[in-house]
């Protein structure tokens, strides 16, 4: 009864007071309704996707990555959905905004992915603008042709012949090794933090690698800056803070990655300024120094005039694509110092993360560290670490090269190769709408019992042995596969090979007294694009009779 006046005044309150707000709220549906419907109706009754086997425990707004970040280990929950649905070789999940996202298990639809349509998909935008923002655009965000022209140019860098160069430089820096495990045990009884180590090492062997430089010499201020200025950051303290960023720092870059924030004045984003800023005018310095050491009208021939010559990747970006006699050829010295961060990213913490996990293994299977010995005495290398090593004595090691596969197979440094299809595109029968998320991890193949067997979890480089050599090589997923395929590949597992024969040689590794944690009880950094023990990785180490 009395409901009518009510109604009746409300509706007169409406029509003559407050049009402006029915309008406003019609504008706010219109704006909203297509959020409402991403959020809430099309992944659940419109998506191609929806008919495909998938986890349903996401949250209604950020889809799987609250699950991802509970996990507590990188390639979570993805390894068990792989295992919940053998049979699938695509698996549907959600993304931040319930966005379309799928987990690729079969190896026949990374081939398709990968390999036949690489360049129908693209780094996803999200994570572009993370890592971006931290190394600019080098090669590992150059797409479809441009991607390619790249490549080409840099392949002769990374053939066997130009590699075998920079043995000498790998056989110094393990001559380092030893000598800072000799402080190890001078100063600290023997313990030490392996990730620091080998962190420290691969760094330095990256330095020269790209730059041709020791980067501990980077810390001098160049001349004629002023004193108190940026530039009095030292190289790796720039370093860190830009790629090992604390809790807070982290944070930062994930959400400026999505709005931006680093104009604010707080002290985490003053150090990121800083860091970003020094890392690359010492970066430019270098560059410059090196362009002035070279001449411009002999650049071009080099290093033919020295068949025997080694190049860093800078001088060969000076000579090959500064100094191009093709004009639309050229790189910028701004192009080149990006190429040259993410070659730094890319290459040093990944072959750190090998070197930790190989050295955990060598402590929890002391006979397999045995059977490395025995293979090196009874091998043709020279019994010390001053005469030189070739690369052929290097590969005549087939269980060293059969351990390293089996490390990077158990604990594959890299965990995420992702990607975005750039326009409807069809995988294993199935249309995968453009836009859609396609996330590819090594441990998805690594860890699938149909691959590799019932005992996949288990480090047994024994199973080398057993396969065929005629086996499918998309099984090793570590460096991926196709035309993106990790370039670093050989000059890594040289560098690997290299560091382990003067540990294998001379060192005996051992857990710190009471520490019996498994491998799968070491707290990992997470959400990671690497598999690496938080807060480091203590160990002992003590020398061992020489072989
Ligand atoms: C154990 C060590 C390493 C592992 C496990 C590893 C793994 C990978 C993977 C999985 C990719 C593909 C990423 C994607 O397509 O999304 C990749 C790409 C790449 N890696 Fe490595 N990598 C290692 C060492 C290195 C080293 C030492 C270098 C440099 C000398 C390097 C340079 C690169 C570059 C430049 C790319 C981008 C290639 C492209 O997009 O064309 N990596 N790596
Ligand atoms: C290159 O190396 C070979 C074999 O080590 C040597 O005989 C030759 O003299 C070297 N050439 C130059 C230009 O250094
Ligand atoms: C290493 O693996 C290969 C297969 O890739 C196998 O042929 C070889 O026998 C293995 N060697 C050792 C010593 O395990």
């Amino acid at each position: 009864m009395y409901l009518t006046p009510v109604l009746h005044q409300l509706f007169q309150r409406l029509w003559h007071f407050d049009v402006p707000l029915v309008l406003l709220g019609i504008l706010l549906l219109r704006r909203t309704g297509p959020i409402f419907y991403r959020l809430f109706i099309y992944p659940y009754f419109a998506s191609p996707l929806r008919h495909l086997p998938g986890p349903k425990n996401h949250h209604f707004l950020i889809g799987q990555t609250l699950n991802q970040f509970r996990s507590g280990h990188p390639n979570e929950p993805f390894v068990s959905w792989m295992r919940k649905w053998p049979e699938a070789p695509l698996i549907r999940y959600f993304d931040v905004g319930n966005g379309d996202a799928i987990l690729i298990t079969g190896i026949e639809a990374h081939k398709e992915i990968l390999h036949d349509n690489v360049y129908s998909f693209q780094k996803p935008p999200f994570f572009v603008k993370l890592i971006a923002d931290i190394v600019g655009f080098g090669i590992g965000f150059a797409e479809g042709e441009e991607h390619k022209k790249q490549r080409r140019s840099l392949a002769a860098l990374f053939a066997t012949k130009n590699l075998e160069g920079f043995i000498p430089l790998l056989q110094n820096k393990a001559r380092r090794l030893s000598q800072l495990l000799d402080d190890a045990i001078k100063n600290d009884g023997g313990e030490l933090d392996i990730v620091a180590l080998y962190s420290k090492i691969t760094l330095d062997i990256m330095g020269q690698f790209a730059l041709g430089r020791e980067l501990d010499e980077l810390t001098t201020q160049p001349p004629g800056t002023n004193k108190g200025t940026s530039d009095t950051m030292p190289f790796h303290a720039c370093y860190h803070e830009l790629f090992e960023p604390d809790r807070v720092g982290q944070l930062l870059v994930a959400i400026n990655s999505i709005f931006p924030i680093r104009w604010l004045p707080i002290e985490s984003n003053r150090r990121f300024k800083l860091a970003h800023k020094t890392l690359r005018n010492q970066i430019q310095s270098v560059i410059q120094q090196r362009i002035q050491e070279l001449d411009p009208n002999t650049a071009s021939q080099f290093p033919a005039e020295n068949p025997n010559a080694t190049s860093d990747l800078l001088i060969w970006m000076i000579t090959k694509k500064y100094y191009s006699s093709n004009p639309q050829d050229r790189w910028t010295a701004p192009e080149i110092r990006d190429q040259l961060l993410t070659f730094l990213a890319a290459g040093h913490q990944t072959t750190a993360d090998a070197l930790t996990w190989a050295t955990f293994l060598l402590t929890q299977h002391p006979s397999e560290a045995q059977r490395l010995r025995d293979e090196l005495s009874s091998s043709s290398l020279p019994s010390n670490s001053d005469e030189p090593l070739t690369y052929r004595a290097l590969n005549s090691l087939p269980r060293l090269h059969n351990f390293t596969r089996e490390v990077l197979r158990v604990h594959c440094p890299g965990i995420n190769v992702a990607r975005q299809a750039i326009h409807d595109v069809v995988i294993q029968g199935t249309l995968i709408p453009k836009g859609t998320t396609v996330l590819m991890q090594p441990a998805i193949i690594h860890k699938n019992p149909t691959i590799w067997g019932d005992d996949c979890d288990e480090f047994r480089p024994d199973r080398w042995e057993e396969m065929g050599e005629e086996d499918d090589a998309w099984k090793f997923a570590a460096f991926s596969h196709g035309p993106r395929i990790c370039i670093g590949r050989t000059f890594s597992m040289l560098e690997f090979k290299v560091l382990m024969v003067e540990i294998v040689r001379g060192w005996r590794f051992a857990r710190v007294e009471g520490d019996e944690r498994g491998a799968g009880e070491i707290k990992l950094v997470n959400p990671s694009p690497m598999l690496r023990p938080d807060g480091g990785l203590r160990v002992r180490v003590e020398r061992a009779e020489p072989v």
